[in-house]
């Protein structure tokens, strides 16, 4: 059975106290009023993650990084490993984010190194894939898609590939209220699962992709009813519970 996941990815949002108060009031709203068949990540910013990791009581709540390092330990400074999130409680590190590629230079060689790490320290990748609006313009996204999935996965065992869940983020939508149409959606989830049911075989019919980018409750419904559409991840409306609540409530 395939997972439905609903991951809020906090980026550099929230102060400590924000941070856990807002984790308190998803903790409750999912309790009191979240559909029970949905996994919850919540992504905050490496400093609320022990703290929060305590407050959440609901077991469909987990925490996740929102980044790791390529190494194990050492000499790195600002660097955050696998093993410390995996310490601090998390079980998921969100990888390959549009924001760390553009902004932080991340290629999807370094990712190749990122997800096996995360691996390594038992945390399950979620691992982003998408296009930029020039590639889709040019009508590149698939083989942009394809290399960021071959590079980063294709090496893995059919073990490791197992506890995989992408993300499907076409970064045109991302923090922009430009979001993908359902079909524009299920297009490329469908691309991605008959890539991956190809390389991994029936296991990766299993496999969670998905969507990211300016979804919000008034949307997840449509979004969610595709097929291959198995979940969301969700920066902006992640920040408060209500919205949340109601993409997790979006299936
Ligand atoms: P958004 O961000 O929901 O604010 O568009 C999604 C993401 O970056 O994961």
């Amino acid at each position: 059975m395939r997972q439905k996941i609903v991951a809020g990815n906090w980026k550099m949002n929230t102060t400590y106290q924000e941070g856990i108060d807002l984790a308190i009031a998803i903790d409750k709203a999912v309790a009191e009023k979240g559909d029970k068949n949905v996994q919850v990540v919540v992504a905050p910013p490496f400093t609320h993650i022990a703290e929060i990791n305590k407050v959440v009581n609901n077991e469909r709540i987990s925490v996740a990084g929102q980044n790791c390092a390529t190494e194990t330990s050492g000499a790195y400074t600002g660097e955050v490993s696998a093993e410390m999130l995996w310490s601090a409680g998390a079980d998921f590190v969100i990888l390959g984010h549009s924001e760390r590629r553009s902004y932080y230079g991340e290629t999807n060689d370094m990712l190749k190194i990122k997800v096996k790490k995360a691996l390594e320290f038992n945390l399950t990748p979620i691992y982003c894939v998408g296009e930029v609006l020039e590639e889709r313009e040019a009508n590149k996204h698939f083989d942009v898609i394809k290399k960021q999935l071959e590079t980063v996965l294709f090496d893995l065992s059919d073990e490791e590939y197992k506890q995989i869940v992408i993300a499907y983020e076409p970064v045109w939508a991302i923090g922009t209220g430009k979001t993908a149409s359902p079909a524009q959606a299920q297009e490329v989830h469908k691309f991605i699962r008959d890539l991956l049911v190809a390389k991994f075989g029936e296991t990766a019919k299993n496999t969670s992709i998905l969507y990211g980018g300016s979804c919000k409750p008034s949307n997840a419904k449509e979004l969610f009813a595709n097929p291959d559409v198995d979940g969301g991840l969700i920066g902006g409306a992640s920040l408060t519970a209500d919205d949340f609540l109601g993409i997790i409530n979006g299936f």
